[in-house]
């Protein structure tokens, strides 16, 4: 049974604004949050569902670069993404705010100024890099070089993320500067420390008070207390970010895991600003009956075990997490997720790729979420999965049912004249799934419901009802009464894992005017007897192969494109678009450089039915006698233009190779697959 709380605050990771999230994100800290929220909420618990996106840091800045635009573009851009995901997902959370609104710069630095004021900083002067040709500090990501433990070459300032080892920028071996490629100078410049060192003790309490968590985030825990805690810099030299707010701190910001987990709290401040229901936002933080729970993925234990309970118990004011059900890595066909490489299901793209297919997506991440150890998504199994278990299983059951109901009862729900142990049996399973959910062990949890599915279709296997009707319709009618009811069963409990799923039962059943509670599962008599149902419809289509093989050679392909550095495919067009474009073959007859233009050539090119005058900004790349006689395609029903005086009718057609050079496609060798012809 669940420790009596009055309330729940329950988080998922801020996400970083610097691209969009993929299923790893998804398994990790926001599907299993979401299933224990609707959970909590489906039992008539208080509960605060808090998310946002992390809009500070390196990792912002870094991106802003690499587009040439703005971090604030950056995160404006990204927030939106990841907030339509979630969505679209069906991830419920009461806010997703931003780290970037003014309340929560408010918060996180009044925080901090509590802290200064009660002198729990360390004020330090330190060396930290700087690279002189950008004239900066180099902060955390902003410094790239070789892993002390791993050897890792490319391993940042703050983390290793190929040991997962916490570094600092000064343990890295041949550091360079991520803004310029040149090697840093060290330099004095003073940053305000939380002495983590005066929590040990505290803090081991704590955590030991836990001998319920999971064992990975328990051994990550002891292992960071093992070696002995330390000031960490709560400062950065930066200008992106929450301002510190004391005299003498000018060009210095909150370093970003100092503001982030603030940004829990200024998101329920904003919450309440927004909704009634949660106006008292500081019960959700500040009492001792709310249970406050944090969903995350592995690389973020420390912050939410050691750091952020560290600074919350030197503020004094708050409550500290009773559960962090850490998750680990979901790895993807054999290989870890990996941005940089492309290597990742996006979840912005699965939604518009697989529309309708929300709940595949979310029961086959929880089938397979690395809850203990780190697990692996595969498209296969994916497919598998849907069609031998919610195609087959779940959804041939229900499709069954209805079916039979409609033909041999007009689609009126029959009597049933038996009694069976249906309440008990599925009470039970029940039970099951509210002792999994509450112990955060969702693939168990979700594995029982499936249960349900295969009790109905036992039932109709067994009792054949198709059969019997002639004879004893009575008995027909039984057996289906309960197979609605365990419909019904299912939509109930299947709502946290599944709720467009649940959504679409409880309207096949025509009982959206009800409003069902996790109370109500068990029950036998959810489906009354003569109550009219709906139109059957099927609830998972099946997958076809080459859904699949696409989906695979997708994914391989857009691996290529990372490695090879070619720019991903624009968005898709139609035939009819292409359709209009008429590009013919041509032979060069004449080119000569247009006066007065360094870049133009002025070509006569023969298509053939007629000799055209096409002008060219290609005179870089070739001399014009290197043209004569070449071979090209031709754009001919380009509206004409008149460039220098000269008026260009079409537009030759040539590819550009990696270093931006203009080359003709079929004189060049394999290096130049993958360009883009212009
Ligand atoms: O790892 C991440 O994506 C971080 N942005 C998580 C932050 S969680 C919290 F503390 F805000
Ligand atoms: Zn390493």
């Amino acid at each position: 049974m669940m420790k009596e709380f009055k309330r729940f605050t329950v988080t998922s990771a801020l996400p970083y604004t610097n691209g969009p999230v993929h299923i790893g994100h998804i398994a990790g800290a926001y599907l299993p949050a979401d299933i224990y929220v609707r959970y909590l909420r489906s039992n008539g618990k208080d509960v605060a569902f808090i998310c946002g996106s992390d809009e500070h840091g390196v990792p912002i800045t870094i991106k802003a670069q690499t587009e040439q635009v703005s971090p604030q573009e950056v995160v404006d851009k990204y927030h939106k993404i990841i907030g339509d995901s979630f969505k679209d997902l069906g991830i419920s959370f009461d806010i997703f705010s931003r780290t970037t609104n003014k309340i929560h710069h408010e918060t996180a630095s009044a925080f901090f100024k509590t802290l200064y004021d009660s002198n729990v900083f360390e004020e330090r002067e330190t060396e930290q890099y700087y690279d002189e040709q950008a004239g900066k500090y180099l902060a955390d990501r902003y410094i790239v070089g070789t892993c002390p433990k791993c050897a890792n070459d490319k391993a940042y300032g703050d983390q290793c993320e190929k040991c997962g080892s916490t570094l600092d920028p000064t343990d890295l071996i041949n550091p360079v500067s991520a803004i310029t490629g040149t090697k840093p100078i060290l330099r004095k410049t003073k940053n305000w420390y939380l002495p983590l060192d005066k929590w040990q003790e505290k803090l081991e309490h704590y955590i030991e008070s836990h001998p319920e968590w999971k064992s990975n985030v328990l051994g990550q825990c002891r292992s960071w207390l093992k070696d002995g805690l330390q000031g960490r810099a709560m400062t950065r030299d930066m200008e992106w970010g929450v301002k510190v707010p004391v005299v003498g701190a000018e060009g210095k910001v909150l370093y970003v895991w100092f503001d982030a987990p603030i940004g829990y709290i200024s998101a329920t401040k904003e919450l309440s600003l927004q909704n009634e229901k949660f106006k008292d936002w500081e019960k959700y933080w500040k009492d001792e009956e709310t249970k406050l729970v944090h969903f995350i993925g592995k690389d973020n234990i420390v912050f939410h075990c050691i750091i952020f309970p560290a600074m919350l118990m030197a503020h004094g004011d708050y409550i500290l997490a009773d559960a962090v059900p850490a998750n680990e890595f979901l790895n993807l066909e054999g290989d870890k997720i990996s941005t940089s490489r492309n290597w990742a299901i996006w979840a912005n793209e699965y939604v518009v790729n697989f529309p309708d297919k929300q709940d595949v997506l979310r029961y086959v991440l929880t089938s397979i979420a690395p809850e203990t150890k780190d697990s692996e998504f595969t498209w296969k199994d994916f497919q598998a999965r849907n069609n031998n278990e919610l195609a087959s299983i779940l959804g041939n059951f229900v499709n069954r049912v209805m079916v039979l109901t409609h033909k041999f009862f007009d689609g009126k729900v029959p009597d049933s004249t038996g009694c069976s142990d249906l309440e008990e049996t599925i009470t039970q399973q029940k039970n099951t799934i509210s002792t999994s959910i509450e112990s955060f062990r969702f693939r168990e949890a979700q594995a029982e419901l499936m249960n349900i599915a295969r009790v109905g279709n036992k039932l109709l296997t067994e009792k054949e009802p198709w059969k019997t009707f002639k004879e004893n319709p009575k008995e027909t009618g039984t057996v289906l009464y309960d197979c609605l009811q365990i419909i019904a069963n299912f939509a109930i409990l299947c709502e946290p894992f599944m709720p467009f799923t649940s959504k679409k039962l409880i309207k096949q059943l025509n009982l959206e005017s009800i409003s069902w509670s996790w109370v109500d599962a068990g029950r036998q008599d959810l489906v009354p007897a003569n109550h009219v149902l709906n139109a059957s419809e099927i609830l998972f289509e099946r997958i076809e192969d080459k859904i699949i093989d696409y989906e695979i050679e997708k994914l391989h392909a857009s691996k290529n494109i990372a490695l090879n550095n070619v720019p991903p495919p624009k968005e898709e067009i139609s035939y009819e678009s292409f359709e209009k474009m008429d590009i013919r073959t041509g032979v060069i007859l004449e080119a000569k450089k247009v006066e007065k233009a360094d870049k133009l050539l002025e070509l006569k090119v023969d298509l053939g039915f007629e000799i055209r005058t096409v002008v060219s900004g290609i005179a870089a790349y070739f001399k014009p006698e290197e043209l004569l006689n070449k071979k090209v395609s031709v754009l001919v029903n380009l509206a004409p233009r008149k460039i220098r005086g000269i008026e260009s009718k079409g537009m030759i057609l040539l590819a550009e190779n990696k270093d931006g050079r203009l080359i003709f496609v079929n004189n060049e060798d394999e290096s130049s697959l993958g360009s883009i012809i212009k």
